[in-house]
């Protein structure tokens, strides 16, 4: 919470030093998102499957980066300086490098805390009476039924 709450300062605040990192990450972030990065690599960098490798965490150096927006490999559409400037690109690359590692899910308690074998080894015939229509449908069409 701290952080969001620096951060959402840190946005109202103008730019006035690149000497700053902080504000080099506030405005990263924001380059990131404008530019349009985070619609295939994601708000964090953290990538899918479906749309753009993950930059985030551990951006490859920067130098490659400028290079490599200038040219990409394959679906990624080209930016050139006039739309994407190198200034801007060392901005995106503080913000990426600045996004720490995800946890690691047995480090999460929501995911081992809970009860999921709950209702598993328990009595599971109104489940699975429920779940299988053939037995309604027997039982309903059974002349013998009351
Ligand atoms: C339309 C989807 C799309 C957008 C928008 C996009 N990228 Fe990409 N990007 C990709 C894909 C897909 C790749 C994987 C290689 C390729 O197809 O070029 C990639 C690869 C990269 C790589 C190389 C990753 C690596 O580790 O080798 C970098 C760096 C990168 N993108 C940065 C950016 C930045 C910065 C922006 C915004 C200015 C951006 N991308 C916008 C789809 C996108």
């Amino acid at each position: 919470m701290a952080t969001i709450a620096a951060a959402a300062v840190a946005c109202a605040w103008p730019i006035v030093s690149h000497a700053d990192s902080s504000v080099d990450i506030e405005a990263g972030r924001a380059l990131f998102m404008q530019k349009g990065c985070y619609e295939c690599h994601g708000i964090f960098g953290q990538g899918s499957v479906a749309t753009g490798p993950a930059l985030a965490p551990d951006p490859i150096p920067l130098p490659a980066m400028q290079i490599y927006v200038r040219n990409p490999g394959g679906q990624m559409p080209i930016f050139s300086e006039k739309i994407l400037s190198n200034d801007e690109i060392s901005l995106i690359h503080a913000y990426l490098a600045s996004l720490p590692p995800s946890q690691p899910a047995d480090s999460i308690a929501l995911l081992n805390n809970g009860t999921p074998s709950a209702g598993a080894s328990g009595s599971s015939s109104s489940v699975s009476r429920a779940s299988n229509p053939t037995a309604h449908a027997k039982e309903a069409k059974n002349p013998n039924a009351p």
